[in-house]
Order: structure tokens, then sequence, then C-alpha cells
């Protein structure tokens, strides 16, 4: 039996960086990988393909024989213009739905955001769980929670599978996150990686999906994405930070900040 082959945009990324070497490598995939970016390296070895998804002939023509589409790109900062948001992350998503439907993808997994939910966090209205009303907190929030419904309106009305999913902040630097939000909401490479290993698998056919490591002070619901997806987050913001000042680094600033007392990063955040 051949392999299913997934394709991923966005490829060139953050997330496209460790995350897909992890997923690649990982034994469990039982999938080949085909990697995408509008902007990829121009090395003549590079494993990145260039596509933009915003060209709907072009991704189409891509699809062809795709199982399964893992679609990161994206304008990806919350501090994004409504420019770009519409045009990278609404029309940009659209287009590759559209041209998953006509090239007979089996599935499309869609890089969604806390940012959908984010006035949740500015409150402190926690608990946040997947079903509650959408709330963004900027005008990329806004687009990613098209995004979703995008997602929702090809799921339902031609039948392909969509996953969305509400990643928090995936960084391989964990001293980065500095700030009581952004550490409740770090995503580890290794966690991201089975996230997405087990979105592409999972038999569950519709779903949006809170993505976060296993940090203990995180307020967002991960139970669907447990029972649905399976996954098992195998790191924690606390842990990784640990590791790292018993191995004799500097603590990252704050460390010793109380819980509670910081104001929740919004704004700040550094991707979204
Ligand atoms: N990194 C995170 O922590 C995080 C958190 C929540 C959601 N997300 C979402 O996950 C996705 C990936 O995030 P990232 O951090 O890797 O972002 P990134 O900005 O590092 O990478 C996005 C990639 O998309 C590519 N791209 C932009 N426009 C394109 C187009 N028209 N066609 C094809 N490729 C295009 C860019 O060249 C870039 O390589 C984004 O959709 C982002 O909104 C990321």
């Amino acid at each position: 039996m051949t392999r299913p082959t997934v394709l991923v945009t966005g490829a060139a990324g953050t997330i496209g960086g460790d995350v897909l070497r992890l997923l690649r490598d990982d034994p469990e995939a039982g999938f080949d990988l085909v990697l995408t970016d509008a902007d990829p390296d121009e090395g003549a070895d590079s494993p990145v393909r260039g596509l933009d998804v915003r060209d709907l002939d072009a991704t189409t023509r891509a699809l062809e024989g795709v199982d399964t589409v893992i679609h990161l790109a994206g304008a990806a900062s919350p501090e994004a213009s409504w420019e770009e948001v519409l045009d990278l992350n609404v029309v940009g998503t659209r287009t590759v739905l559209e041209a998953a439907h006509r090239a007979g993808v089996r599935r499309v997994v869609l890089a969604s955001s806390n940012h959908v939910m984010g006035m949740y966090d500015r409150e402190r209205a926690w608990p946040v769980y997947t079903h509650q009303p959408v709330r963004p907190d900027s005008l990329y929030g806004v687009s990613k929670a098209m995004v979703e419904v995008l997602g929702r309106y090809y799921h339902d009305e031609h039948g392909l599978d969509v996953l969305a999913l509400r990643i928090g902040w995936e960084s391989g630097d964990w001293g980065a996150a500095d700030d009581e939000l952004t550490r409740a909401m770090w995503v580890s490479p290794r966690d991201m990686a089975q996230v997405l290993r087990r979105a592409v698998q999972a038999k569950v056919r519709y779903g949006v999906y809170y993505v976060v490591s296993d940090n203990p002070t995180r307020p967002w619901d991960l139970t669907n994405t447990m029972v649905d997806l399976g996954y098992r987050p195998q790191d924690s913001w606390q842990e990784a930070a640990g590791e790292e000042e018993a191995a004799g680094e500097e603590e990252p600033a704050g460390e010793e900040e109380p819980a509670g007392e910081e104001e929740p990063a919004g704004e700040d955040q550094p991707k979204g």
C-alpha cells in the first residue's frame, strides 16, 4: 500500500522548522510530507517547494493525489493589518479549502489560534471551552474565526474532513515566554508535532481543538483534543524551565513573580 501524502502550506515559517522535522522523523507518522511555501529557501536542495495559496489553479494542481493538507500559511501576527489577514488568512484559507475540494483531498488541518477567544483571556474569564462563542481580541483573531467558519462550511457542504487547531504559542525557546499567559499557552515543538500527526490520523471528521503543552496553569480546555485526537502532551513550560535551570541556565525574567499579578499578554504576544 502506498503511503498517504500530506502537503504542508507555509512550511518555511516558525512551525515549519523544528516541528516538521520532528513530524517527518516520527516513526508513527506513516505518511510522506510535501513542504510548500510562497517564500521557499532558494537553495537547490531545499525541500520546500514554491506555492502561493492564493493561487487557486496552482494550489489545485499541487493537491492532486494528496490525502491531507496541513494549512499553516498565513499572516501569523496578532498585530497584522486587516488587509494582510483578509488576503492571507481569509482568502488564502478559502482558496486552500476550495482547491482541496476540487482535487479530492480527504482532510484539511487548519492552523487557528488562541486569539479567536482572546477576549476571554484579556478578562480572565476562565476556563475557556471550544463550545463557547468566539470572542476575538484582534483583527487577526477575527480572521482565524473566519478560517474556522470556512472550515465548517467546507465540511458541511462538501464533506471535507476539517480539523481546526487553536494553537497557543509554539516555540522551541521556552525562555521567550516571559509572562503568565504566554507560559500557560506555550506549546513545545514535540507536542506540536504530535498533535499534527494525530490530527492527520484521527478518526473524527470535524472539530475545533485547543493545542497547548501540559502547562499546569493553562485555562483552555484540552478535553476534546485528548479524547478525539488522542493528544497526550509530553512537555510543560514549568518542566522545560526547570530542566534548563538545573543545567545552570539563568532564570528567565519574571520567574519569581507571583502568578496572577501580571497583565495578560494580549497585544504583546509574540505570535498568533
Ligand atoms: N507560531 C505560533 O505559535 C502560532 C500560534 C497560533 C497560530 N499559529 C498559526 O500557525 C500558522 C503558522 O505559524 P508560524 O508561526 O509558523 O508563522 P510564520 O509567519 O512563521 O510562517 C508563515 C509562513 O507562511 C508563508 N506564507 C505567507 N503567505 C503565504 C501565501 N500566500 N502562500 C503560501 N505561503 C505563505 C510565509 O512565507 C511563512 O513561511 C499560521 O497560520 C499562524 O497564524 C501559529
